[in-house]
Protein backbone atom coordinates (compact mmCIF):
# COMPACT_ATOMS: atom_id res chain seq x y z
CA UNK A 1 0.00 0.00 0.00
CA UNK A 2 2.47 2.55 0.96
CA UNK A 3 4.69 1.12 -1.49
CA UNK A 4 2.40 1.76 -4.11
CA UNK A 5 1.64 5.57 -2.84
CA UNK A 6 5.17 6.54 -2.95
CA UNK A 7 5.74 4.96 -6.20
CA UNK A 8 2.87 7.40 -7.46
CA UNK A 9 4.24 10.32 -5.85
CA UNK A 10 7.65 9.69 -7.13
CA UNK A 11 5.95 9.37 -10.61
CA UNK A 12 4.32 12.28 -10.15
CA UNK A 13 7.67 14.68 -8.85
CA UNK A 14 9.60 13.20 -11.77
CA UNK A 15 6.74 14.01 -13.93
CA UNK A 16 6.45 17.66 -12.77
CA UNK A 17 10.85 17.98 -13.49
CA UNK A 18 10.51 16.85 -16.44
CA UNK A 19 7.63 19.24 -17.58
CA UNK A 20 8.72 22.46 -16.45
CA UNK A 21 12.36 22.18 -17.62
CA UNK A 22 13.38 24.03 -20.46
CA UNK A 23 14.59 22.12 -23.57
CA UNK A 24 18.68 23.60 -24.60
CA UNK A 25 18.77 26.91 -25.50
CA UNK A 26 15.41 27.48 -25.59
CA UNK A 27 14.12 31.54 -25.78
CA UNK A 28 13.97 33.16 -22.35
CA UNK A 29 10.64 34.00 -21.05
CA UNK A 30 8.96 33.48 -17.66
CA UNK A 31 9.00 29.97 -15.77
CA UNK A 32 6.83 27.67 -16.24
CA UNK A 33 4.78 25.46 -14.23
CA UNK A 34 3.94 21.85 -14.41
CA UNK A 35 0.72 20.85 -17.03
CA UNK A 36 -0.03 24.45 -17.60
CA UNK A 37 3.20 26.16 -18.35
CA UNK A 38 3.20 29.48 -18.58
CA UNK A 39 -0.93 29.39 -19.09
CA UNK A 40 -1.50 31.25 -15.83
CA UNK A 41 1.25 33.74 -16.43
CA UNK A 42 0.15 34.68 -19.97
CA UNK A 43 -3.67 34.51 -18.38
CA UNK A 44 -2.85 37.60 -15.69
CA UNK A 45 -1.33 39.36 -18.47
CA UNK A 46 -4.38 38.85 -21.05
CA UNK A 47 -6.26 41.03 -18.50
CA UNK A 48 -4.23 43.42 -17.72
CA UNK A 49 -3.51 44.33 -21.71
CA UNK A 50 -6.54 43.17 -23.43
CA UNK A 51 -4.57 42.45 -26.52
CA UNK A 52 -2.34 39.83 -27.50
CA UNK A 53 -0.15 41.75 -29.19
CA UNK A 54 0.27 44.35 -26.39
CA UNK A 55 0.95 41.25 -24.22
CA UNK A 56 4.08 40.16 -26.36
CA UNK A 57 5.01 43.60 -26.54
CA UNK A 58 5.72 43.41 -22.55
CA UNK A 59 7.17 40.18 -22.74
CA UNK A 60 9.60 41.85 -25.50
CA UNK A 61 10.63 44.68 -22.70
CA UNK A 62 11.26 42.21 -20.31
CA UNK A 63 13.27 39.04 -22.39
CA UNK A 64 14.51 40.39 -25.76
CA UNK A 65 13.29 40.25 -29.32
CA UNK A 66 12.84 36.18 -29.20
CA UNK A 67 10.75 35.06 -26.36
CA UNK A 68 10.08 31.47 -24.99
CA UNK A 69 6.69 30.08 -23.69
CA UNK A 70 4.73 27.11 -22.82
CA UNK A 71 1.46 27.36 -22.90
CA UNK A 72 -0.15 23.92 -22.28
CA UNK A 73 1.42 20.98 -23.81
CA UNK A 74 2.86 23.68 -26.99
CA UNK A 75 6.58 25.17 -26.84
CA UNK A 76 5.57 28.57 -28.25
CA UNK A 77 7.83 31.16 -29.54
CA UNK A 78 7.29 34.90 -30.66
CA UNK A 79 9.71 36.61 -32.76
CA UNK A 80 9.41 40.65 -32.41
CA UNK A 81 12.20 43.51 -34.11
CA UNK A 82 13.47 43.37 -37.62
CA UNK A 83 16.79 41.21 -37.12
CA UNK A 84 15.07 38.72 -35.77
CA UNK A 85 11.85 38.67 -37.90
CA UNK A 86 14.20 39.03 -41.10
CA UNK A 87 15.89 35.76 -39.95
CA UNK A 88 12.60 34.20 -38.92
CA UNK A 89 11.35 34.39 -42.47
CA UNK A 90 14.69 32.85 -44.35
CA UNK A 91 14.47 29.69 -42.27
CA UNK A 92 12.92 26.87 -44.52
CA UNK A 93 12.51 24.96 -41.11
CA UNK A 94 10.08 27.40 -40.00
CA UNK A 95 7.40 26.68 -43.19
CA UNK A 96 5.07 24.68 -41.20
CA UNK A 97 1.73 25.49 -39.66
CA UNK A 98 0.48 24.27 -36.45
CA UNK A 99 -1.63 21.09 -36.24
CA UNK A 100 -4.40 19.47 -34.08
CA UNK A 101 -7.52 18.77 -33.19
CA UNK A 102 -8.68 22.44 -33.78
CA UNK A 103 -7.17 23.43 -36.50
CA UNK A 104 -8.93 19.91 -38.49
CA UNK A 105 -12.26 21.11 -37.50
CA UNK A 106 -12.07 23.10 -40.30
CA UNK A 107 -11.09 20.44 -42.85
CA UNK A 108 -13.47 17.40 -42.09
CA UNK A 109 -10.78 16.10 -39.69
CA UNK A 110 -7.89 16.20 -41.87
CA UNK A 111 -5.34 18.68 -42.84
CA UNK A 112 -6.46 20.37 -46.54
CA UNK A 113 -6.56 23.69 -47.98
CA UNK A 114 -3.45 26.40 -47.95
CA UNK A 115 -3.63 28.33 -44.43
CA UNK A 116 -3.35 25.28 -41.87
CA UNK A 117 -1.31 22.59 -44.14
CA UNK A 118 2.25 22.37 -44.61
CA UNK A 119 4.62 20.08 -46.90
CA UNK A 120 4.38 18.51 -50.26
CA UNK A 121 0.56 18.81 -50.12
CA UNK A 122 0.83 22.52 -48.89
CA UNK A 123 3.14 23.27 -52.12
CA UNK A 124 0.82 21.28 -54.31
CA UNK A 125 -1.91 23.16 -53.64
CA UNK A 126 -0.50 26.76 -53.44
CA UNK A 127 1.16 26.46 -56.78
CA UNK A 128 -1.75 25.70 -58.06
CA UNK A 129 -3.83 28.21 -56.30
CA UNK A 130 -1.36 30.94 -57.50
CA UNK A 131 -1.06 30.29 -60.81
CA UNK A 132 -5.06 29.74 -61.33
CA UNK A 133 -5.91 33.13 -59.59
CA UNK A 134 -2.61 34.53 -62.41
CA UNK A 135 -4.62 33.23 -65.01
CA UNK A 136 -7.86 34.55 -63.92
CA UNK A 137 -6.11 38.31 -63.51
CA UNK A 138 -5.63 38.34 -60.43
CA UNK A 139 -2.56 41.52 -60.15
CA UNK A 140 -3.25 41.92 -63.70
CA UNK A 141 -5.31 44.29 -66.44
CA UNK A 142 -8.08 41.85 -66.43
CA UNK A 143 -8.60 42.26 -62.83
CA UNK A 144 -8.80 45.87 -62.77
CA UNK A 145 -12.08 45.79 -64.68
CA UNK A 146 -13.69 43.53 -61.94
CA UNK A 147 -12.61 45.72 -59.12
CA UNK A 148 -13.28 48.95 -60.43
CA UNK A 149 -17.04 47.89 -61.25
CA UNK A 150 -17.13 46.37 -58.09
CA UNK A 151 -16.22 49.98 -57.11
CA UNK A 152 -18.96 51.73 -59.08
CA UNK A 153 -21.64 49.51 -57.46
CA UNK A 154 -20.30 50.08 -53.93
CA UNK A 155 -20.91 53.87 -54.68
CA UNK A 156 -23.84 53.77 -56.02
CA UNK A 157 -25.38 51.38 -53.10
CA UNK A 158 -23.97 54.48 -50.74
CA UNK A 159 -25.49 57.28 -52.71
CA UNK A 160 -29.13 55.58 -52.15
CA UNK A 161 -28.21 54.49 -48.65
CA UNK A 162 -27.15 58.16 -47.70
CA UNK A 163 -30.08 60.21 -49.40
CA UNK A 164 -32.49 57.70 -47.04
CA UNK A 165 -30.11 57.86 -43.69
CA UNK A 166 -28.21 59.54 -41.56
CA UNK A 167 -26.75 56.80 -39.73
CA UNK A 168 -24.68 54.29 -41.72
CA UNK A 169 -22.85 51.52 -40.66
CA UNK A 170 -19.36 52.31 -42.04
CA UNK A 171 -17.07 49.33 -40.45
CA UNK A 172 -18.30 46.60 -42.62
CA UNK A 173 -19.63 48.77 -45.20
CA UNK A 174 -16.73 47.30 -47.59
CA UNK A 175 -17.60 43.54 -47.07
CA UNK A 176 -20.04 42.10 -49.59
CA UNK A 177 -18.22 44.42 -52.17
CA UNK A 178 -14.32 42.52 -50.94
CA UNK A 179 -15.79 39.24 -50.80
CA UNK A 180 -17.71 39.79 -54.56
CA UNK A 181 -13.86 40.76 -56.15
CA UNK A 182 -12.66 37.47 -54.58
CA UNK A 183 -15.78 35.37 -55.29
CA UNK A 184 -15.75 36.50 -59.22
CA UNK A 185 -12.57 34.88 -58.66
CA UNK A 186 -13.47 31.97 -57.09
CA UNK A 187 -17.02 30.97 -58.49
CA UNK A 188 -17.28 33.53 -61.60
CA UNK A 189 -20.18 35.24 -60.28
CA UNK A 190 -21.12 38.35 -58.05
CA UNK A 191 -24.01 38.93 -55.55
CA UNK A 192 -26.41 41.77 -55.23
CA UNK A 193 -24.91 44.53 -52.60
CA UNK A 194 -28.92 44.07 -50.81
CA UNK A 195 -28.21 40.22 -50.64
CA UNK A 196 -29.41 38.99 -47.09
CA UNK A 197 -27.72 35.16 -47.92
CA UNK A 198 -24.35 37.39 -48.20
CA UNK A 199 -25.18 39.65 -45.71
CA UNK A 200 -25.38 36.45 -43.10
CA UNK A 201 -22.09 35.10 -44.77
CA UNK A 202 -20.15 37.83 -43.90
CA UNK A 203 -21.02 38.15 -40.61
CA UNK A 204 -20.56 34.99 -40.05
CA UNK A 205 -16.88 35.36 -41.46
CA UNK A 206 -15.90 37.58 -38.94
CA UNK A 207 -17.55 36.19 -35.53
CA UNK A 208 -15.71 32.81 -36.70
CA UNK A 209 -12.42 34.86 -37.01
CA UNK A 210 -13.60 36.07 -33.07
CA UNK A 211 -13.66 32.72 -32.24
CA UNK A 212 -10.69 31.29 -33.23
CA UNK A 213 -7.98 31.76 -31.05
CA UNK A 214 -4.46 31.19 -32.83
CA UNK A 215 -2.99 28.93 -30.75
CA UNK A 216 -5.83 26.52 -30.93
CA UNK A 217 -6.25 27.19 -27.21
CA UNK A 218 -7.57 24.57 -24.76
CA UNK A 219 -9.83 22.55 -27.37
CA UNK A 220 -6.62 22.11 -29.14
CA UNK A 221 -4.83 20.26 -25.99
CA UNK A 222 -7.38 18.00 -24.84
CA UNK A 223 -9.93 17.58 -27.97
CA UNK A 224 -12.10 15.43 -25.37
CA UNK A 225 -13.42 18.46 -23.53
CA UNK A 226 -15.88 18.99 -26.34
CA UNK A 227 -18.00 16.26 -25.05
CA UNK A 228 -18.26 17.56 -21.44
CA UNK A 229 -18.13 21.31 -22.19
CA UNK A 230 -19.72 21.62 -26.17
CA UNK A 231 -20.01 25.57 -25.56
CA UNK A 232 -17.47 26.62 -23.30
CA UNK A 233 -14.62 24.92 -25.03
CA UNK A 234 -15.42 26.54 -27.86
CA UNK A 235 -16.60 23.53 -30.24
CA UNK A 236 -19.84 23.95 -31.08
CA UNK A 237 -19.77 28.20 -31.71
CA UNK A 238 -16.94 27.30 -34.45
CA UNK A 239 -18.99 24.36 -36.22
CA UNK A 240 -22.04 26.59 -35.85
CA UNK A 241 -19.86 29.39 -37.66
CA UNK A 242 -18.87 26.84 -40.08
CA UNK A 243 -21.41 24.60 -40.94
CA UNK A 244 -23.15 27.54 -42.92
CA UNK A 245 -19.65 28.39 -44.59
CA UNK A 246 -19.32 24.61 -45.44
CA UNK A 247 -22.93 24.96 -47.09
CA UNK A 248 -22.76 28.13 -49.03
CA UNK A 249 -19.27 26.69 -50.66
CA UNK A 250 -20.87 23.15 -51.33
CA UNK A 251 -23.91 24.41 -53.18
CA UNK A 252 -21.30 26.57 -55.12
CA UNK A 253 -19.54 24.17 -56.28
CA UNK A 254 -22.29 21.58 -57.17
CA UNK A 255 -23.85 24.35 -59.06
CA UNK A 256 -20.50 24.42 -61.42
CA UNK A 257 -20.02 21.02 -61.71
CA UNK A 258 -23.43 20.05 -63.66
CA UNK A 259 -22.77 22.86 -65.35
CA UNK A 260 -21.81 21.19 -69.32
CA UNK A 261 -18.65 21.76 -69.63
CA UNK A 262 -17.88 24.59 -71.87
CA UNK A 263 -14.68 27.00 -71.63
CA UNK A 264 -17.05 29.82 -71.05
CA UNK A 265 -15.51 33.52 -70.71
CA UNK A 266 -16.84 33.05 -66.99
CA UNK A 267 -13.74 30.85 -65.90
CA UNK A 268 -13.43 31.02 -62.50
CA UNK A 269 -11.11 29.07 -59.83
CA UNK A 270 -14.03 26.38 -58.59
CA UNK A 271 -14.28 25.53 -62.85
CA UNK A 272 -10.55 25.51 -63.08
CA UNK A 273 -9.98 22.42 -59.73
CA UNK A 274 -13.12 20.66 -61.22
CA UNK A 275 -11.35 20.10 -64.74
CA UNK A 276 -8.05 19.54 -62.80
CA UNK A 277 -9.84 16.57 -61.16
CA UNK A 278 -10.62 15.04 -64.25
CA UNK A 279 -6.91 14.62 -64.99
CA UNK A 280 -5.34 11.20 -65.31
CA UNK A 281 -1.75 12.81 -63.89
CA UNK A 282 -3.43 14.26 -60.97
CA UNK A 283 -1.36 14.73 -57.92
CA UNK A 284 -2.84 12.45 -54.62
CA UNK A 285 -3.84 15.78 -53.17
CA UNK A 286 -6.37 17.08 -55.24
CA UNK A 287 -10.03 16.39 -53.84
CA UNK A 288 -13.50 17.51 -54.01
CA UNK A 289 -12.88 17.94 -49.79
CA UNK A 290 -9.35 20.05 -50.23
CA UNK A 291 -11.27 21.92 -53.10
CA UNK A 292 -13.92 23.20 -50.40
CA UNK A 293 -11.05 24.03 -47.88
CA UNK A 294 -9.33 26.01 -50.65
CA UNK A 295 -12.73 27.87 -51.22
CA UNK A 296 -12.99 28.13 -47.42
CA UNK A 297 -9.00 29.61 -46.53
CA UNK A 298 -9.64 31.74 -49.59
CA UNK A 299 -12.75 33.33 -48.34
CA UNK A 300 -11.76 33.65 -45.29
CA UNK A 301 -8.14 34.97 -45.50
CA UNK A 302 -9.48 37.38 -47.96
CA UNK A 303 -12.39 38.86 -47.24
CA UNK A 304 -12.00 39.72 -43.54
CA UNK A 305 -8.48 41.44 -43.58
CA UNK A 306 -9.21 43.26 -46.91
CA UNK A 307 -12.62 44.84 -45.20
CA UNK A 308 -11.00 45.13 -41.80
CA UNK A 309 -8.20 46.85 -42.92
CA UNK A 310 -10.72 49.67 -44.66
CA UNK A 311 -12.98 50.02 -41.95
CA UNK A 312 -10.22 51.15 -39.83
CA UNK A 313 -9.08 53.42 -42.73
CA UNK A 314 -12.54 55.45 -42.59
CA UNK A 315 -12.38 56.24 -38.77
CA UNK A 316 -8.81 57.25 -38.93
CA UNK A 317 -10.15 59.52 -41.94
CA UNK A 318 -12.31 61.09 -39.66
CA UNK A 319 -9.84 61.43 -36.71
CA UNK A 320 -7.52 63.15 -39.35
CA UNK A 321 -9.24 66.08 -41.31
CA UNK A 322 -6.00 67.27 -42.78
CA UNK A 323 -5.20 64.04 -44.92
CA UNK A 324 -8.80 64.01 -45.94
CA UNK A 325 -8.02 67.43 -47.56
CA UNK A 326 -4.85 67.10 -48.75
CA UNK A 327 -6.24 63.13 -50.76
CA UNK A 328 -9.42 65.54 -51.60
CA UNK A 329 -6.99 67.70 -53.51
CA UNK A 330 -4.84 64.92 -55.17
CA UNK A 331 -7.99 63.16 -56.22
CA UNK A 332 -9.78 66.61 -58.11
CA UNK A 333 -6.21 67.19 -60.06
CA UNK A 334 -5.66 63.76 -61.17
CA UNK A 335 -9.23 62.25 -61.69
CA UNK A 336 -11.38 65.39 -61.58
CA UNK A 337 -14.88 65.17 -60.70
CA UNK A 338 -17.02 63.60 -63.48
CA UNK A 339 -15.94 60.17 -63.13
CA UNK A 340 -14.85 57.48 -60.45
CA UNK A 341 -11.13 56.47 -59.87
CA UNK A 342 -9.62 53.55 -61.55
CA UNK A 343 -7.03 51.42 -61.14
CA UNK A 344 -4.53 53.29 -63.75
CA UNK A 345 -4.86 56.34 -61.43
CA UNK A 346 -3.13 54.72 -59.10
CA UNK A 347 0.86 55.57 -60.57
CA UNK A 348 -0.64 59.38 -60.54
CA UNK A 349 -2.04 59.18 -56.61
CA UNK A 350 1.30 58.79 -54.61
CA UNK A 351 -0.59 60.67 -51.49
CA UNK A 352 -3.72 58.34 -51.71
CA UNK A 353 -1.97 55.69 -51.54
CA UNK A 354 0.48 56.42 -49.15
CA UNK A 355 -2.36 57.05 -47.06
CA UNK A 356 -3.42 53.40 -47.84
CA UNK A 357 -0.20 52.20 -46.67
CA UNK A 358 -0.18 54.45 -43.17
CA UNK A 359 -3.36 52.62 -42.51
CA UNK A 360 -2.04 49.14 -43.04
CA UNK A 361 1.03 50.47 -40.89
CA UNK A 362 -1.08 51.75 -38.10
CA UNK A 363 -4.20 49.37 -38.09
CA UNK A 364 -2.39 45.99 -37.74
CA UNK A 365 -4.97 43.89 -38.76
CA UNK A 366 -2.88 41.10 -39.12
CA UNK A 367 -0.88 41.79 -35.86
CA UNK A 368 0.70 38.33 -35.48
CA UNK A 369 0.72 37.23 -39.07
CA UNK A 370 -0.36 33.84 -39.25
CA UNK A 371 0.94 30.96 -36.34
CA UNK A 372 4.23 28.93 -38.43
CA UNK A 373 5.38 25.56 -36.40
CA UNK A 374 8.81 24.33 -36.30
CA UNK A 375 9.15 21.17 -39.28
CA UNK A 376 12.80 20.84 -37.35
CA UNK A 377 14.85 21.96 -34.93
CA UNK A 378 15.80 25.40 -36.11
CA UNK A 379 18.56 27.65 -34.53
CA UNK A 380 17.19 31.52 -34.17
CA UNK A 381 20.27 33.70 -33.04
CA UNK A 382 21.54 32.02 -30.42
CA UNK A 383 18.37 30.18 -29.36
CA UNK A 384 17.41 26.30 -30.72
CA UNK A 385 13.93 26.31 -31.51
CA UNK A 386 12.29 22.86 -31.05
CA UNK A 387 10.72 20.89 -33.19
CA UNK A 388 6.87 21.08 -33.36
CA UNK A 389 7.44 24.64 -31.15
CA UNK A 390 4.74 27.14 -32.41
CA UNK A 391 6.49 30.20 -34.15
CA UNK A 392 4.91 33.55 -34.52
CA UNK A 393 6.46 36.65 -35.91
CA UNK A 394 4.89 40.16 -34.40
CA UNK A 395 4.15 42.06 -37.37
CA UNK A 396 2.49 44.68 -35.03
CA UNK A 397 6.69 45.24 -33.44
CA UNK A 398 7.83 46.13 -36.76
CA UNK A 399 4.99 48.64 -37.50
CA UNK A 400 5.50 50.02 -34.51
CA UNK A 401 9.39 50.46 -33.75
CA UNK A 402 10.17 53.71 -32.45
CA UNK A 403 13.98 52.46 -33.39
CA UNK A 404 12.93 52.69 -37.12
CA UNK A 405 9.90 55.10 -37.81
CA UNK A 406 10.72 57.70 -34.58
CA UNK A 407 6.69 58.40 -34.21
CA UNK A 408 4.92 55.07 -35.01
CA UNK A 409 1.80 56.05 -33.20
CA UNK A 410 1.31 59.18 -35.26
CA UNK A 411 -0.44 58.96 -38.78
CA UNK A 412 1.44 60.64 -40.59
CA UNK A 413 1.61 59.29 -44.43
CA UNK A 414 4.49 61.57 -45.58
CA UNK A 415 6.35 59.01 -43.95
CA UNK A 416 5.78 56.84 -47.05
CA UNK A 417 6.82 59.86 -49.46
CA UNK A 418 10.36 61.21 -50.99
CA UNK A 419 10.62 64.70 -50.15
CA UNK A 420 8.82 66.17 -52.75
CA UNK A 421 6.28 63.92 -52.18
CA UNK A 422 5.37 62.10 -55.54
CA UNK A 423 7.16 59.01 -55.10
CA UNK A 424 6.00 55.87 -52.96
CA UNK A 425 8.83 54.91 -50.81
CA UNK A 426 9.43 51.16 -49.88
CA UNK A 427 10.10 50.75 -46.20
CA UNK A 428 12.08 47.74 -44.84
CA UNK A 429 9.84 47.84 -41.91
CA UNK A 430 6.61 47.36 -43.45
CA UNK A 431 5.43 43.91 -43.68
CA UNK A 432 1.39 43.90 -43.40
CA UNK A 433 1.67 40.58 -45.94
CA UNK A 434 4.35 38.40 -44.23
CA UNK A 435 7.48 37.34 -45.97
CA UNK A 436 9.03 34.35 -47.41
CA UNK A 437 7.42 31.07 -48.59
CA UNK A 438 4.52 31.40 -46.32
CA UNK A 439 3.76 35.42 -47.42
CA UNK A 440 0.20 35.74 -48.34
CA UNK A 441 -0.38 34.95 -51.96
CA UNK A 442 -3.41 37.59 -52.23
CA UNK A 443 -1.37 40.44 -51.49
CA UNK A 444 -1.48 41.86 -55.34
CA UNK A 445 -5.30 41.38 -55.43
CA UNK A 446 -5.92 43.18 -51.75
CA UNK A 447 -3.72 45.85 -52.68
CA UNK A 448 -5.70 47.01 -55.73
CA UNK A 449 -8.97 46.38 -53.67
CA UNK A 450 -7.73 48.12 -50.96
CA UNK A 451 -6.79 51.23 -53.11
CA UNK A 452 -9.81 51.14 -55.57
CA UNK A 453 -12.38 51.01 -52.99
CA UNK A 454 -10.39 53.91 -50.70
CA UNK A 455 -9.97 56.22 -53.12
CA UNK A 456 -13.51 55.79 -54.67
CA UNK A 457 -15.38 56.26 -51.15
CA UNK A 458 -12.99 58.97 -50.60
CA UNK A 459 -13.73 60.37 -53.91
CA UNK A 460 -17.52 60.26 -53.60
CA UNK A 461 -18.10 61.12 -49.85
CA UNK A 462 -17.59 63.77 -47.48
CA UNK A 463 -17.98 61.32 -44.15
CA UNK A 464 -18.67 62.85 -40.72
CA UNK A 465 -19.73 60.92 -37.38
CA UNK A 466 -23.09 60.15 -36.93
CA UNK A 467 -23.69 62.22 -34.08
CA UNK A 468 -21.80 65.24 -33.86
CA UNK A 469 -18.17 65.32 -32.51
CA UNK A 470 -18.40 61.28 -31.34
CA UNK A 471 -15.59 59.79 -33.46
CA UNK A 472 -14.94 56.25 -33.46
CA UNK A 473 -12.47 54.80 -31.48
CA UNK A 474 -9.33 53.41 -33.31
CA UNK A 475 -8.30 50.61 -30.67
CA UNK A 476 -9.79 47.34 -32.27
CA UNK A 477 -11.74 44.21 -31.29
CA UNK A 478 -9.01 41.44 -30.86
CA UNK A 479 -9.05 37.99 -32.60
CA UNK A 480 -7.15 36.25 -35.57
CA UNK A 481 -7.17 39.41 -37.07
CA UNK A 482 -7.79 43.16 -35.23
CA UNK A 483 -11.20 44.20 -36.39
CA UNK A 484 -12.71 47.77 -35.96
CA UNK A 485 -15.26 48.27 -33.33
CA UNK A 486 -18.63 49.27 -34.66
CA UNK A 487 -19.15 52.87 -35.99
CA UNK A 488 -21.65 55.01 -37.74
CA UNK A 489 -21.28 57.99 -39.96
CA UNK A 490 -23.23 60.54 -42.27
CA UNK A 491 -22.44 60.24 -45.92
CA UNK A 492 -22.91 63.94 -47.91
CA UNK A 493 -21.86 63.22 -51.28
CA UNK A 494 -19.54 65.70 -52.86
CA UNK A 495 -20.91 67.32 -55.99
CA UNK A 496 -19.51 67.65 -59.64
C1 LIG B 1 -5.39 43.65 -46.51
C2 LIG B 1 -5.44 42.43 -46.93
C3 LIG B 1 -4.57 41.26 -46.49
C4 LIG B 1 -3.62 41.19 -45.49
C5 LIG B 1 -3.19 42.29 -44.52
C6 LIG B 1 -3.10 39.84 -45.51
C7 LIG B 1 -2.10 39.38 -44.66
C8 LIG B 1 -1.62 38.08 -44.64
C9 LIG B 1 -0.60 37.60 -43.73
C10 LIG B 1 0.14 38.44 -42.70
C11 LIG B 1 -0.42 36.26 -43.98
C12 LIG B 1 0.49 35.29 -43.23
C13 LIG B 1 1.92 35.34 -43.61
C14 LIG B 1 2.72 34.40 -42.72
O1 LIG B 1 2.31 33.26 -42.47
O2 LIG B 1 3.78 34.79 -42.25
C15 LIG B 1 -1.36 35.91 -45.05
C16 LIG B 1 -1.49 34.64 -45.57
C17 LIG B 1 -2.43 34.30 -46.53
N1 LIG B 1 -3.28 35.16 -47.22
FE1 LIG B 1 -3.42 37.15 -46.93
N2 LIG B 1 -3.75 39.12 -46.49
C18 LIG B 1 -4.64 39.95 -47.12
C19 LIG B 1 -5.47 39.63 -48.19
C20 LIG B 1 -5.57 38.39 -48.76
C21 LIG B 1 -6.36 38.06 -49.92
C22 LIG B 1 -7.19 39.05 -50.73
C23 LIG B 1 -6.23 36.71 -50.13
C24 LIG B 1 -6.83 35.79 -51.17
C25 LIG B 1 -7.49 36.04 -52.19
C26 LIG B 1 -5.34 36.20 -49.10
C27 LIG B 1 -4.98 34.87 -48.98
C28 LIG B 1 -4.03 34.40 -48.09
C29 LIG B 1 -3.67 33.00 -47.96
C30 LIG B 1 -4.28 31.83 -48.73
C31 LIG B 1 -2.66 32.93 -46.98
C32 LIG B 1 -1.93 31.68 -46.47
C33 LIG B 1 -0.70 31.42 -47.28
C34 LIG B 1 0.05 30.17 -46.83
O3 LIG B 1 -0.13 29.73 -45.70
O4 LIG B 1 0.82 29.64 -47.63
N3 LIG B 1 -4.95 37.25 -48.30
N4 LIG B 1 -2.06 37.04 -45.44
C1 LIG C 1 10.81 62.06 -55.70
O1 LIG C 1 10.51 61.17 -56.76
C2 LIG C 1 10.18 61.79 -58.00
C3 LIG C 1 9.76 60.73 -58.99
O2 LIG C 1 10.74 59.74 -59.14
C4 LIG C 1 11.38 62.62 -58.49
O3 LIG C 1 11.05 63.30 -59.69
C5 LIG C 1 11.77 63.61 -57.41
O4 LIG C 1 12.93 64.31 -57.79
C6 LIG C 1 12.01 62.87 -56.07
N1 LIG C 1 12.33 63.86 -55.04
C7 LIG C 1 13.41 63.80 -54.25
C8 LIG C 1 13.59 64.89 -53.27
O5 LIG C 1 14.23 62.90 -54.36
Amino acid sequence: MWHNILLVILLLVLFCVRDVRKPAFFPPGPGWLPLVGCGYHVYKLVKSHSFYHLLWADLVRRFGPVVGLKLGRDRVVIVSGAVAIREFYSKEELNGRPDGFFFRVRSFNKRLGIVFTDGEDWDVQRRFSIKTLKALGMGKAGMAFNVEKEAEELIHHLRKLARKRNHIAMHNAFDISVLNVIWTLIAGKRFHLDDKRLEWITSTIHKSFRVIDMSGGLLNQFPCIRHAFPTASGYAPLVNLLSPLWDFLKDSIQVLNKKPKVIDTEDCLISSYLRELQKDSLHSSFSNKQLLCLCLDLFQAGSETTSNTLGFGIAYMLHHPSVVEKIHQELDKVVGRYRLPLLDDRRHLPYTEAVVCEIQRIANVAPLAIAHRALQPVQLGTYVIPKNAIAMVSLYSLHMDRSYWGDPECFRPERFLNETGDKLIQHENFLPFGSGKRRCLGESLAKSNLFLFFAAFMHAFIVEPAIEGKLPELEGIDGITLSPKPYHVKLRERLI
